[in-house]
């Protein structure tokens, strides 16, 4: 079969794995026809999330993806690149800070129970892979947006019946946060956990709501129109 690789241009490989993880058909490349080939992996099982790149337009899991004749593998999108399928994830981390997505718990901790581990289990699975920065289009013209999974993350903090100050991260999410999603949903499309970060902002738009803070954009809609049809402002 032959795949397509984007390096510093489009390169094409002829292998002869046949139903085989993308994963191992890169390494087959490296150690049988060139070893300046770049990727990155570690747990080759879909925990370490090293592994991610896109195939044809779409970001998978390389240590689990199966490879297709004609396949075109690229690094991620709206990262920067540090060669051929490595990108440069550092500002994408750099968000779970700006976001304060981290537990801030008062004494005393209230007892867990499991109901209350239920409500934020799926978040806690993120194995920060980077796909769904990768799908974002607001990330993509935002740099400074704080992303799929930096807010999945604050989610995930402020219903922990152990956060002790969670109005202090609502506050920090308003600004290139919650509001500037479309809630195109991408990012749930591409997540190999099955975390919906979509679902995750709108519970923080809602927690906003509750705390007093209103869409900004609704600010930005000039008047509509009246009974009879003339526009008002
Ligand atoms: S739903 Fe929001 S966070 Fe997810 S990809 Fe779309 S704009 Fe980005
Ligand atoms: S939320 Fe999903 S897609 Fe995003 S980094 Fe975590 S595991 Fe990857
Ligand atoms: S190598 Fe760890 S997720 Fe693919």
């Amino acid at each position: 079969m032959t795949i397509s690789i984007q390096r510093e241009s489009v390169v094409k490989y002829e292998v002869d794995l046949e139903d085989s993880t993308l994963l191992a058909v890169l390494n087959k490349i490296k150690t049988t026809q060139d070893s300046t080939l770049t990727f990155a992996s570690g747990c080759r099982s879909s925990v370490c999330g090293s592994c991610a790149m896109r195939v044809n337009g779409r970001e998978v899991l390389a240590c689990s993806y199966k490879v297709q004749e004609g396949d075109f593998i690229e690094p991620l999108k709206n990262m920067p690149l540090i060669r051929d399928l490595v990108v440069d994830m550092n500002q994408a981390y750099s968000f779970n800070a700006k976001a304060k997505a981290w537990l801030n718990p008062l004494s005393p901790v209230p007892s867990v129970t499991e109901q209350n581990t239920k409500i934020n289990e799926i978040q806690s699975d993120c194995i920060l892979c980077g796909s769904c920065y990768s799908a974002c289009p607001v990330y993509a013209v935002n740099s400074e947006f704080k992303g799929p999974f930096s807010l999945t993350r604050v989610w995930k903090y402020v219903s922990d019946v152990r956060e002790g100050d969670s109005k202090e991260k609502i506050d920090t999410i308003q600004t290139d946060g919650i509001w500037d999603c479309t809630l195109c949903n991408e990012c749930t499309l591409v997540c190999p956990q099955g975390i919906s970060s979509k679902s995750d902002i709108e519970k923080l738009r809602s927690k906003s709501a509750i705390a007093g803070y209103t869409d900004p954009n609704f600010a930005n809609f000039g008047g509509g129109f009246g009974f009879d049809g003339s526009p008002s402002f």
